[in-house]
Order: structure tokens, then C-alpha cells, then sequence
């Protein structure tokens, strides 16, 4: 087992993602945490990688000979390479500027089995700016700035940049390295581990009990709901509540998924619901909450006649929460809350305790790659869960501002257009997410002769491996041209189509 101690970055779990992806299940730990178990001397990792992190090493009081004097093997990523230097006496500066973003190394070990990386991603402040004595150089960046360092004879290594993160080209050749050359830890994660690990959360659920499962069409919830069935058969109901945020292409998907599969699946029009309790919000917080909350309420209410027009008690709630959807909400594995809110989403957070339901999230340490793997690996349709993602606020987070019908409609009937280009060029799998979004600005246009004064639609597409780094998809420019033709054309109120070309970060993916 390798442990991964989290230091509070954004990235630690993608740390987890890529051992796995080279065949090593990793654990996800704090530092006191660490600290408690190799004091206790019960067990101790193959490996131990220290993450990146926000902090400081001349602020930090933790004592870290606990981790390197038991001869385990050290990776140090960004602020895990500041504690190495550090800890052994190297020098660590703050930096003039720091580096954020796309940057290039060179490795300086030319003739080593190290990867000869080049494009990197930076981010950090501090810098090393002398390595330990015992250590050796292995990349520099190209303003001259140390970004690696190895001590063979120790089996420690460092990196500043990151490794996990898809781009830094073939970073996971430094994981590989680590775990090949330097640490030598077993392979013991595979497709079936991962469902194996996935399906023992269902152990707690006893024969004569029920599972109801919050249904949403896409491809999280389809997984485990598969699973679910896999694992405890007809105790599985699933319900859908239509909030009304819906686009047209999820009624389609959800009255296929109940005519192909084997479970039921309630569907609850809510809409009306959702359109009045959001009547004049436009604070991005606020309508995620009433979201949130009003479909607890919804929930609530349907399970009360789903449990009598089944004659069951429900006693847990299955959920399809992926890994990103927890990390930006809390910081479940940050006791100083190093982490900060970056939104509040609906689906994580639990329910209200009134409803007595017990909450299982089968895949709540997957990333969606491994979701749809996994889907496939269960028998699923390609084209199910390959998916766009969508999230569970629906339109709510693309209608900038007030949701008024007004906006829903342009935002359905836009969003319809570019889904539907997106089949007829055969460019639906070249891009990870897209969508449209509705601006609340009016700007002055010409329609048939006349002055327009009507509003925006943006086209956001991206590409992305897991929601938590994305860059804006290069759309061929005739494509871009016959989707914002048809929406300034067939979408009334629409006058002027725009094309996001933000990266994440620093922008998110969804725009509220
Ligand atoms: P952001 O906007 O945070 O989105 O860069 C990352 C991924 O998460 C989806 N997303 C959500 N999914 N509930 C969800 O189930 C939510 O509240 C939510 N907010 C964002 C988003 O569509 C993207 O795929």
C-alpha cells in the first residue's frame, strides 16, 4: 500500500488516480495520521508520497523523522519537495513570483532511466533553491529554477512541479519511475479490485433492507445504480425528479434507461417546484442551496409514496458522488480546512437526518475515467457512459442570474442546437463537456432589418480527463459557425453567440 499525504492542493487525489492507473492502490492520509500509525508500528506503506500544499515549511511545526528515518521510500511533490529540502538541510526561498501554469524542464540526468519530461505544471511560490548535500539535481526549469531532486542511497525523490496532473506530459513516467525503480511496490489494483473495493460498500446492506438511489440519467448514477442491482438485485428502486433544469436530450436518456434496464426507475416532474422557489435569485450560492434543498424536499416527499406503493421501508439513499464533486465542497482529509469552497454542490452534503436514510457512495474515490470503465466492465452501453458530464443543478448553474422561463427556454433550445451539431459533425467524443450557458446581458444586434436588443448565449466546450483541470476545446471554426448561426436563427431573445475560451483553472468549467 502507498500512502499519500495530503498537504491541502487541489491535486492530491489525482495523486491516487495515476498510482492506480500504474497499478498500485494508494491511501489518502493526513499528516497526523501518518504520524499515528508508524508511531503505533503496526503497519507501515511501501511507499509514502507527500502531496503538495498551500503551507509553508517555515511555518510548519510538523516532525517529519518519523517518515524519514524508517527508510521508506520518499516521493516529494511540490510542497512535499519543499519539506524534503528542508528537512535535510537544503535551502528554501520565497520565490519572486512564483510559477503557475504550463512550464518546461529539462532533466539534467540525461543518461538515467529518469523520464526526459519538458512540459510541466507548475504552482508555487516558495522555491528550493539549494538541494540538500546528499542530493542530485534532476530537473530544472527553464528560467533555471530547481524543480527535481534524488538521493538514490535514501530512496527519496522530489519534484516540484506536478506529475498527477494530465498536463504535465507523461508525468506518470515519474510516478512509474518511483514505483519501479525506487520503491519497488506491489501491483495489487485492477479493473476488478476497483469494483471489488467499489462493491464492498454494499456489505453494510442486510437482506431485509432497501436501497433507493437519486437517479439522474447520467452516467455516476447509472454506474452505481448497475452495481447496486449487481450486488443486492430487486432491493433496488431508483427515482428521478425532473427540476425542470433539465435539457431536452435527458427525458430521452431516461426513457431509454427505463425501457433497456432492469430496475425501476420513478420519474417525478418537479419543475414547477424548482421555477417558483427560484423565482428572483441570482446570487450563484443562494440558487445552488435552493436547489439543493428544495430537492431533499422533493426527494422526501416521493419516497414517502414510493415506500407505500411498494410496500418497503427505505433505509439508505444511494449515491453516484464522484471524487471532484467531494473535494470542492469540503475537504474531507483537511482539518485546518486548507481547502476552500470553490462551489456547493447539491448532491454532497447528506441528507437531513429526519429522513433516516443511511447514504451509500460506491464511488466516491473514482474519477469519471474510472466510472466509465467501470460502467462497461458492468455491462453498460458505450454510448451510456460516455456521456458529457451534467451537473446535478442542471441549467440552474448555466442560467446566468435569474431563471426566469425566458431564460430556461433559450437555454434548452441552444443547448439542443449544439448537441445536436455536435452528432451531425461527428464531434460529440472530441470534446470532454459542452453545453451553453444563458447571459443575462442584452447586447444590440440586427434582425431581419430591425434593431435587436436581446440577450447572449455562450458556447462552452472543453476537454478534460476528470473535471479537475480542463482546457477549452479547439472546435473546427465551420462547425462553431452552424451552431451559432442555427442559435441567433431558431432561439428566440438570442442575438449574439459567444465561445469561452477559459481554461480550468483559472476559470471552473460550469460558469456559476
Ligand atoms: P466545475 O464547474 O466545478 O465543474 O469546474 C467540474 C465538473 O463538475 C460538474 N459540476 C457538478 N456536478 N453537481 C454535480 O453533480 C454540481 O453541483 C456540479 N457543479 C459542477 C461540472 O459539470 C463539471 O463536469
Amino acid at each position: 500500500m502507498i500512502w499519500v499525504i495530503d498537504f491541502g492542493s487541489q491535486y492530491t487525489q489525482l495523486i491516487i488516480r495515476k498510482s492506480r492507473e500504474l497499478g498500485r492502490d494508494a491511501n489518502l492520509m493526513t499528516f497526523e495520521e501518518c504520524s499515528e500509525k508508524l508511531k503505533e508500528n503496526k503497519e507501515k506503506p511501501q511507499a509514502i508520497i507527500l502531496s503538495g500544499g498551500p503551507s509553508s515549511v517555515y511555518t510548519d511545526q510538523n516532525d517529519y523523522s518519523r517518515i524519514f528515518n524508517e527508510n521508506i521510500p520518499v516521493l516529494g511533490v511540490c510542497y512535499g519537495m519543499q519539506i524534503i529540502a528542508h528537512y535535510f538541510k537544503g535551502q528554501v526561498e520565497k520565490g519572486s513570483q512564483g510559477e503557475y501554469g504550463k512550464s518546461v524542464v529539462s532533466c539534467l540526468k540525461s543518461e538515467s532511466d529518469l523520464p526526459q519530461l519538458s512540459d510541466v505544471w507548475m504552482s508555487h511560490f516558495d522555491e528550493v533553491t539549494n538541494v540538500p548535500s546528499d542530493f542530485e539535481i534532476t530537473y530544472k526549469s527553464e528560467n533555471g529554477l530547481i524543480a527535481g531532486m534524488i538521493c538514490e542511497s535514501k530512496k527519496i525523490m522530489a519534484v516540484q512541479f506536478h506529475p498527477e496532473v494530465h498536463h504535465t506530459t507523461n508525468g506518470i513516467d515519474l510516478l512509474n519511475y518511483f514505483f519501479n525503480k525506487l520503491s519497488k511496490a506491489d501491483q495489487d489494483w485492477s479493473n476488478e479490485s476497483m469494483i471489488k473495493k467499489c462493491s464492498s460498500e454494499f456489505d453494510q446492506v442486510k437482506t431485509d433492507e432497501a436501497v433507493l438511489c437519486g437517479f439522474s440519467g447520467g452516467v455516476d448514477s447509472l454506474v452505481a445504480a448497475q452495481l447496486a442491482y449487481q450486488e443486492i438485485g430487486k432491493k433496488l428502486f431508483c427515482i428521478f425528479i425532473d427540476h425542470g433544469l433539465t435539457r431536452p436530450q435527458d427525458r430521452f436518456q431516461i426513457e431509454t434507461l427505463q425501457q433497456n434496464l432492469p430496475f425501476p426507475i420513478k420519474v417525478v416532474d418537479s419543475s414547477k417546484v424548482f421555477l417558483e422557489k427560484l423565482n428572483g435569485l441570482s446570487d450563484p450560492e443562494k440558487k445552488r442551496k435552493v436547489i439543493g434543498v428544495t430537492f431533499i424536499e422533493e426527494f422526501e416527499r416521493e419516497v414517502k409514496h414510493l415506500e407505500k406503493e411498494n410496500s418497503v421501508k427505505f433505509n439508505y439513499l444511494l449515491q453516484g458522488t464522484l471524487y471532484p464533486d467531494v473535494i470542492e465542497s469540503i475537504s474531507p482529509h483537511k482539518k485546518d480546512g486548507k481547502s476552500v469552497t470553490i462551489k456547493s454542490h447539491h448532491n454532497v452534503g447528506g441528507l437531513p437526518e429526519r429522513m433516516n436514510l443511511k447514504i451509500i457512495e460506491p464511488l466516491k474515490f473514482l474519477f469519471k475515467d474510472e466510472v466509465r470503465i467501470m460502467g462497461q466492465e458492468l455491462g453498460l452501453k458505450s454510448e451510456w457512459v460516455n456521456r458529457h458530464p451534467f451537473p446535478g443543478p442542471g441549467l440552474g448553474v448555466r442560467i446566468l442570474g435569474e431563471v426566469t422561463p425566458h431564460a430556461v427556454r433559450a437555454c434548452k433550445e441552444s443547448d439542443q442546437i449544439l448537441f445536436e451539431e455536435l452528432k451531425n459533425w461527428s464531434l460529440y467524443g472530441e470534446t470532454w463537456q459542452a453545453f451553453t450557458v444563458f447571459l443575462p446581458v442584452q447586447t444590440v444586434g440586427v434582425k431581419g432589418d430591425e434593431r435587436a436588443y436581446e440577450n447572449v448565449i455562450c458556447l462552452r466546450m472543453v476537454n478534460s480527463v476528470d473535471g479537475m483541470t480542463a482546457t477549452w476545446s479547439r472546435m473546427p471554426f465551420d462547425f462553431l459557425d452552424k451552431v451559432s448561426s442555427r442559435i441567433t436563427n431558431e432561439v428566440k431573445g438570442i442575438t449574439r453567440v459567444v465561445y469561452d475560451i477559459t481554461s480550468k483553472p483559472p476559470g471552473t468549467i460550469e460558469w456559476e
